[in-house]
């Protein structure tokens, strides 16, 4: 048998394996974006920027759990302008490396949402992705827009006016009907979907001082805990649009990744095994892939895409 392909189409550009870097983890900086690259990632995802710097939440703003992580990092970036240095600097660091660069994006406004794409896109990534599921900041900015189908419509529609480049929109975890938000931003235009961002708010308590450990007293969850409910959505969604999908949300290991892809996913990021595996984790999920393909006979990912939705 030759060996398994495991490149992937994701709106018209190929990633080497289908593993990406998810968004807020390890990519503040071109430098880490590029180790990430080179740790074997399909693409890599920058954190999220707004309009203007923010400092984000006090300390401390990451717990790991037990069995999972939970986050109130509260969208920390440097602002638009500053941002697309990083990204200029980014972008020349991965093309020799054949790595596609997503630029992720935040707003408070849908106007907003237009300006930071356009301002992005000078840097010309590969894609941008637009991040309306944060769930940390909602005592700040409100509900997401990702909890209401015309909310999350408008702004995919700003972004669309804005920039040519190919749009991925994160969906949140924290709605009845994931579907109906995947169906409303795909009608206005958006390229692809990311699915999941983080569940929640939750809250951790430290037992010993009874009070809530993160400064922020509650945070988005992440890692294997969600799993599941990450591959009921992927499913979900993928079923409910054309687009492809990203499946993210506590992908640890081969398998994991193999069951988001049967979930319906074209491509799966990864972010919490990032705080469990380090960056390796990569090169190790992608030769996990490679593995399980070989020992069940896949030669190539499409052929287990969307397996799930026969049964
Ligand atoms: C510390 C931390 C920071 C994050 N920051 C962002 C962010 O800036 N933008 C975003 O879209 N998602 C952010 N996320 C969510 C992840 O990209 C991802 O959707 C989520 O953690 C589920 O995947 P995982 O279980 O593999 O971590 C963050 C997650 C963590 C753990």
């Amino acid at each position: 048998m030759t060996a398994p392909d495991l490149s992937v189409p994701l709106c018209g550009v190929r990633l080497g394996n289908p593993l990406v870097l998810a968004s807020g983890i390890l990519g503040t900086s071109a430098e880490l974006l590029e180790r990430v690259a080179r740790c074997g990632a399909g693409a890599v995802t920058s954190k999220s920027c707004g309009p203007t710097p923010r400092a984000g939440h006090p300390n401390p703003t990451v717990l790991a759990w037990g069995h999972g992580l939970i986050n109130a990092v509260g969208l920390s970036n440097p602002g638009a302008d500053e941002e697309v240095r990083i990204l200029r600097d980014a972008k020349a660091r991965l093309a020799p490396l054949g790595v596609p660069l997503i630029a992720s994006i935040f707003a408070e406004t849908v106007q907003g949402f237009g300006d930071v794409a356009r301002k992005v896109a000078e840097a010309a990534p590969d894609f941008i992705e637009v991040n309306i599921s944060c769930p940390n900041v909602e005592a700040e900015f409100g509900r997401p827009f990702a909890a209401d189908a015309r909310d999350a419509a408008a702004v995919t529609a700003a972004v669309r006016r804005a920039v040519s480049l190919p749009i991925i929109v994160k969906l949140s975890p924290n709605v009845p009907d994931i579907a109906a938000i995947a169906r409303a931003v795909e009608g206005e235009g958006a390229d692809a979907i990311a699915a999941i961002n983080t569940l929640g708010p939750g809250m951790v308590i430290d037992t010993d001082s009874g009070k809530p450990i993160l400064a922020n007293r509650t945070g988005g969850v992440s890692g294997p805990a969600i799993r599941p409910i990450a591959v009921r959505c992927v499913y979900d969604v993928s079923r409910a649009v054309r687009v492809p999908v990203i499946g993210i949300g506590g992908v640890t290991c081969g398998r994991d990744a193999v069951e988001m892809i049967m979930a319906g996913a074209t491509a799966v990021g990864i972010g919490s095994a990032v705080y469990y595996r380090g960056p390796e984790v990569f090169a190790a999920i992608r030769e996990e892939l490679r593995g399980f393909m070989e020992t069940h006979g896949y030669s190539d990912i499409s052929q287990m895409r969307g397996l799930a939705h026969d049964a």
